[in-house]
């Protein structure tokens, strides 16, 4: 394990306490390019996804698991926006996070995005607690992808996640670097609360 992720604190300022795996997650850009995933633990940050809840338990969740080195994660890498490709090219493993829309044929599924933000969710702490990081992005051209991987109408693609383990923040363009180091913000949680009665 690199001595970066172990000592890299960019723990949440919280209004309350919250478990420390929610506090410490962050989304870097500065992925260590060399770091290899060993499969065993891919595997455990899968089966998180695959135990998240979702609606009537239908499991709408989708993943497309591309390897650093593999050609699908040169066509992933391929369809980022230029100001993620800048910086994605290093994760160890780009995840395509797609949703089926449709329960069958004449039922759409209302929750579909929803249920693979939460699968996406539970991926990224258990990355987090393996001592790797997640980075989610909505930045890509999720046309290029359908095609690329052949999916249907039904299957959005919704995201794509950068896995890896943290690297030299010091090996990025500069802007990207500053952005490394800023102060992770929040609105204030009496912003959020709609009704609080
Ligand atoms: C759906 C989604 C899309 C995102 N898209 C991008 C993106 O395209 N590029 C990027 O650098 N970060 C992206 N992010 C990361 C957010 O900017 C980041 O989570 C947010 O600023 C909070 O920072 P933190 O995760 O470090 O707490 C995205 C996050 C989510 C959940």
């Amino acid at each position: 394990m690199s001595l970066i992720t172990d000592t890299v604190n960019r723990s949440a300022d919280t209004e309350a306490p919250i478990l420390p795996i929610l506090a410490e997650r962050w989304s870097p850009r500065g992925f260590d390019a060399e770091a290899v995933i060993d499969e065993d633990t891919l595997t455990t940050i899968l089966e998180a996804a695959r135990w998240a809840p979702s609606a009537s338990n239908i499991q709408p969740a989708r993943f497309i698991v591309a390897r650093r080195g593999s050609s699908a994660f040169d066509t992933i890498h391929d369809a980022l926006a230029g100001f993620n490709r800048a910086w994605a090219d290093a994760a160890s493993v780009l995840i395509v996070g797609v949703a089926e829309l449709n329960i069958d044929a004449e039922r759409e599924n209302p929750w579909a995005k929803y249920d693979l933000g939460q699968a996406v969710a539970h991926l990224s702490i258990q990355a987090q607690h393996e001592g790797l990081h997640t980075h989610q992005m909505g930045g890509f051209d999720p046309a290029a992808l359908g095609a690329a991987f052949d999916l249907s109408d039904d299957q959005a693609v919704v995201t794509v996640t950068a896995l890896g383990m943290l690297g030299d923040p010091e090996l990025l363009p500069e802007e990207l670097r500053k952005r490394e180091s800023a102060p992770r913000t929040r609105k204030p949680l009496s912003e959020l609360l709609l009704v609080d009665a």
